[in-house]
């Protein structure tokens, strides 16, 4: 019995010591009501913006309180490029960028939301926009083919990625050689920007976040918005 034990502890220690620990994530019982109690790199989660509030997304001053046309300007895409739009909600972004990328290009529009991907077909239809292809993603999985995309653009979504650890993995996998993802997050750095704390990322912090992708280079951070960051992150 005893050398059995002894046996077991030769082969099966070592490999427990060898299994690759798993994404840095804890989970505290003491934490922000708008967050979900689960913390990446000491970040906590957010709530997942509900189809309910899609209005919110379209309402009318945005472009002038966010400059989301400096956005779309900042991001000089090119035709004919693939582009991912994560957590695309209803669209708002998904229709400017395909503009800009047709007649050749088209805007992948991944959401985990049915209800959001509904809401975009019919605003895509509303704008005369064909070259939208909606995507229903899983929170580990957007369900993009591998080395298939161009550019990735999350606008105020990587904050409410439950498992964001493995969406980041799967969306650099995603990425064509000389791809980029591009980070939009408002700035947790400025007490001017007005939203709450769960809704915001420091540079440094998303930094840190896609640091852990050797496959992939910090390039830039634009500062050209009054409210938010644009990280750009390449694999070279
Ligand atoms: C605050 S909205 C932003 C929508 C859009 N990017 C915009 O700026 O207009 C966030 C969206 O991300 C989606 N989302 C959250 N987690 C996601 C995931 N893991 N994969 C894809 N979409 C996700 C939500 O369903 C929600 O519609």
């Amino acid at each position: 019995m005893r050398s059995l034990l002894l046996l077991s502890l030769l082969v099966f220690a070592p490999l427990a010591l060898a299994a690759p620990a798993g994404p840095p994530y804890e989970t505290r019982a003491e934490h922000d009501p708008n967050g979900i109690g689960k913390f990446y790199l000491g970040r906590e989660i957010a709530h997942v913006m509900g189809h309910q509030a899609a209005g919110w997304l379209e309402r009318p001053e945005r472009e002038a309180e966010e400059r989301t046309d400096l956005l779309v300007e900042a991001m000089q895409l090119s035709p004919g490029e693939v582009v991912a739009d994560i957590g695309a909600g209803s669209g708002y972004f998904s229709w400017r960028m395909a503009k800009a990328v047709a007649p050749e290009g088209k805007v992948l529009a991944v959401e985990i939301q049915q209800e959001m991907l509904d809401l975009l077909q019919r605003n895509m239809a509303r704008h005369d926009v064909h070259n939208v292809v909606s995507v229903l993603g899983t929170t580990t999985d957007p369900k993009l083919p591998a080395h298939s995309v161009d550019t990735i653009l999350m606008v105020d979504v990587y904050h409410e990625f439950d498992q964001p650890f493995e969406m980041a993995q799967a969306l650099v996998a995603s990425l064509k050689k000389g791809g980029r993802i591009v980070l939009v997050e408002f700035r947790a750095e400025d007490p001017q920007v007005n939203i709450k704390r769960v809704h915001k990322m420091s540079e440094a912090q998303a930094k840190a976040e896609f640091a852990i992708f050797p496959e992939l280079r910090w390039e830039s951070t634009l500062s050209v918005l009054p409210q938010q960051h644009i990280l750009i992150f390449r694999k070279p």
